[in-house]
């Protein structure tokens, strides 16, 4: 019995696959290294003295998946594989929708011709577009997307609410990321951008080690205590046991479920550059410069959905957020390029 991972090489996917690991599951998995390097799946095997299998492979590919779902027993799948950059998606619209909709059409249609039924899906809280109100909980409306990333991920959210209502024996779980930052305590696997990054807290690290001048503050006059703008980070350890969670949960509640995964506390983007000061015993550059557009000004969860239907909650804090971003920022000053 194994557990099949796509996009298991990346950011998220590598700490999932370490913590599946950990506790004894056996992984495939499946990853075409678009945004990711073979490296990282090195490193977990390293750290947990266990090898996942690994298909070079992408999930659009049909007769890849036909081969791994005979070959092995596979009894979950966890779907990380896609593409995540908002200003490539605005740029290569039909990339986004090809990757992140076609490409879980062609998965769930594979698990359905092997017999595979349960199926976790990476969501995101920007499926929530501009928030009416925070916290975010799963009844908030959604909708109002402003770029094919996020409308990609609102596709396949209702893609997969239609199949379960035809396919009732199969199990689903969306769960929806708030901003997963931090890496695996070893420093050994964490985040690695391509190019300069747009993400706040891989462009204050890069800052930090040196590689970038200032960090650009988008706005600082938003409705919030400090005028920046205000979202709930959490680390990405918390988000693999969070997978666990939802995994161990597949067969329990209702056949589709949606859930999100957050801390449930909101941080400024100078909380954020202060707690990073304090983890690298350094001094940030930063100057306030117009918002981003297409930026929103508070987004936080309600984690109480995941706590009830998982048991699972948030453990990392803000300084150990920032603790482990730096611990590998350091230790790998070019992420897994030597
Ligand atoms: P990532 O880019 O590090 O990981 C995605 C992995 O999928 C990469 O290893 C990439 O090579 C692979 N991949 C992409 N397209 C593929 C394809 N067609 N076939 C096979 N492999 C493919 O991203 P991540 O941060 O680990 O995100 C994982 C998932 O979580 C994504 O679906 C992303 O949209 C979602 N998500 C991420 C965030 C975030 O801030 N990181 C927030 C919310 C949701
Ligand atoms: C962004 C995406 C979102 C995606 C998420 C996860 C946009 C508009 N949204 O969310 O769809 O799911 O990443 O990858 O891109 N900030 C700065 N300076 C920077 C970078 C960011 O001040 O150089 C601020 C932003 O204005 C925001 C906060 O930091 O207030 C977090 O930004 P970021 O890390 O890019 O995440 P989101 O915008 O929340």
């Amino acid at each position: 019995m194994a557990i099949l991972v796509t996009g298991g090489a990346g950011y998220i996917g590598s700490h999932t696959v370490l913590t599946l690991l950990e506790r004894g599951d056996d992984v495939v998995v499946i990853d075409n290294l678009s945004n990711a390097s073979r490296t990282s799946l090195d490193r977990v095997a390293e750290l947990t003295g266990r090898v996942p299998t690994v298909y070079i492979a992408d999930v659009l590919d049909r007769q890849a998946l036909k081969i791994i779902f005979a070959d092995h027993n596979i009894t979950d799948v966890i779907h990380f594989a896609g593409l995540k950059s908002v200003s490539e998606s605005i740029n290569e619209p039909l990339a986004y929708y090809q990757n992140n909709v076609t490409g879980t059409l062609v998965l769930l249609d594979e698990m359905q011709a092997a017999g595979v039924n349960r199926f976790i899906f990476s969501s995101s809280a920007t499926v929530y577009g501009d928030p009416q109100s925070v916290p975010l909980s799963e009844h908030s409306r959604t909708g109002g997307t402003t770029n094919p990333y996020g409308t990609s991920k609102l596709m396949v959210e209702q893609i997969l609410a239609d199949f379960s209502r035809a396919q009732p024996d199969f199990r689903i779980t969306c769960l929806r990321y708030f901003n997963p930052v931090g890496a695996h305590p070893s420093g050994r696997i964490g985040e690695d951008p391509n190019g300069i990054p747009n993400n706040l807290v891989p462009y204050i690290s890069q800052v930090a080690i040196g590689k970038l001048e200032t960090v650009s503050v988008y706005g600082n006059d938003y409705p919030t205590p400090d005028g920046t703008g205000v979202r709930d980070y959490i680390h990405v350890m918390d988000l693999a046991t969070g997978h666990l969670a939802a995994l161990d949960c597949q067969n329990k509640g209702a056949a589709y479920k949606v859930i999100n995964l957050g801390t449930g506390v909101g941080y400024s983007v100078i909380n954020l550059i202060e707690a990073f000061e304090k983890a690298a015993q350094t001094k940030i550059n930063y100057q306030f410069v117009n918002r981003r557009p297409g930026d929103i000004a508070e987004c936080w969860s309600d984690p109480s959905l995941a706590y009830k239907e998982l048991g699972w909650k948030a453990v990392y804090t803000l300084d150990e957020m920032m603790r482990d971003t730096w611990n590998w920022q350091k230790n790998n000053p070019n992420g897994y390029s030597i």
